[in-house]
């Protein structure tokens, strides 16, 4: 792990390649699956009791993640690790924090048929979308058919995950040579890369593109048992290993880290550079850097605003 840190370390800094790419302002998206997806992406009819939605977890007009520590599914049952967000999702080398789901499609049956999440099956799911006459009228529309499948389903919600990507970020307007950063946010992301954080968070969404250990310079919370990497490869090196999360939005998507454990950005890289990279950051290198950061909110997926 030390080895290849040192490697990317090497590239990005003496190396004159921009680390990160802004995301494109066109994206490939079937928009008529993606608006029936986006209903369906609202609609508590996937929950066994009727509660639960993927938005409960996901607010995609808030940072596409939840406030809490940890997700509460159907009859209140809590999950076991944060939710991370949805916005982006589709530049996620892997899905889930331990990469277990290699794309959207495949993420997509882990919630529908986890017991705290929507805790549902496809018959059920079938039997319930088959009687809403609106639905079936609009998948008939867009899929053909006389009845709705469990798969068309999911693919729609898919598709709407592929429509929530926030471009125009301020940085990805500094990246196109539209603008120029602030003070503040120009040294944050100098000392961003100066001090490594940039080796694990880069790409077109500023992580999302590897595994990596929480605790690479200093072991953290070794006594936890969350659904880590190690669950995945049965590798005991892995114990802590996480996909490495996107940084994009990530002013609104407290509480941070796989357990949720810091409240706040600041609290975050604190964190971060002391287990990660072994340094104490000063304040205002803290406050530059979350200066920096902010920049990395985009605009709202237009998708959100269509009706
Ligand atoms: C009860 C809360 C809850 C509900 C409901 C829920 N999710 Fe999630 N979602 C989570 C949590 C928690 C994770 C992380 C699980 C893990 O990594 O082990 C997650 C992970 C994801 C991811 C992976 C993101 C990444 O970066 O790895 C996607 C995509 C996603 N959910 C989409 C959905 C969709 C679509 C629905 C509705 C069908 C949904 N979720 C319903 C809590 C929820
Ligand atoms: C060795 C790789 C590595 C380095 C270096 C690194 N990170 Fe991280 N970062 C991670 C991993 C892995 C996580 C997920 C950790 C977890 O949830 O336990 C993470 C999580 C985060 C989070 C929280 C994201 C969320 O959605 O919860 C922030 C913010 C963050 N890093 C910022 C930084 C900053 C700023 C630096 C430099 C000071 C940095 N990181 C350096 C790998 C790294």
């Amino acid at each position: 792990m030390k080895k290849l840190f040192l490697l990317h370390f090497i590239i990005f800094n003496l190396c004159a390649i921009e680390p990160i790419s802004p995301i494109p302002l066109d994206i490939e998206v079937d928009h008529a699956k993606a608006n029936l997806g986006k209903k369906l992406f609202f609609d508590t009819l996937f929950s066994r009791d009727n509660s639960t939605s993927c938005f409960s977890c996901h607010d995609v007009y808030d940072g596409g993640a939840d406030a809490k520590i940890v997700s509460i599914g159907v009859e209140d049952k809590k999950g076991n690790i944060q939710s991370p967000t949805v916005l982006n999702s589709r530049y996620n080398f892997r899905q889930f924090w331990n990469g277990r789901a290699r794309d959207l499609g495949e993420q997509i049956h882990g919630p529908i048929h986890n017991p705290v999440e929507h805790d549902m099956d496809a018959k059920t799911i079938e039997a319930r979308i088959n009687e809403m006459v609106e639905y079936r009228e609009m998948f008939s529309e867009v899929y053909g058919g006389a009845s709705i499948t469990y798969e068309q389903v999911m693919d729609a919600i898919v598709e709407f995950e592929n429509a929530l990507v926030t471009p125009n970020a301020k940085f990805d307007k500094f990246l196109r040579g539209e603008l120029e950063l602030d003070k503040d946010e120009k040294e944050g992301y100098v000392l961003f890369k100066k001090n490594g954080c940039i080796t694990c968070h880069n790409g077109i969404n500023i992580g999302g593109n590897s595994f990596q250990k929480m605790g690479t310079f200093m072991e953290y919370n070794e006594e936890s048992d969350y659904p880590d990497r190690s669950k995945i490869t049965t590798n005991p090196e892995h114990k802590n290993v996480f996909k490495v999360p996107t940084l994009r939005n990530i002013s609104k998507t407290a509480p941070y880290f796989h357990d949720g454990s810091a409240k706040t950005l600041k609290e975050a890289l604190g964190v971060m550079s002391k287990h990660n990279l072994g340094i104490i950051l000063k304040e205002h290198e803290v406050e530059d850097m979350v200066a920096f950061l902010k920049t990395l909110d985009g605009e709202m997926p237009k998708i959100l605003d269509i009706k």
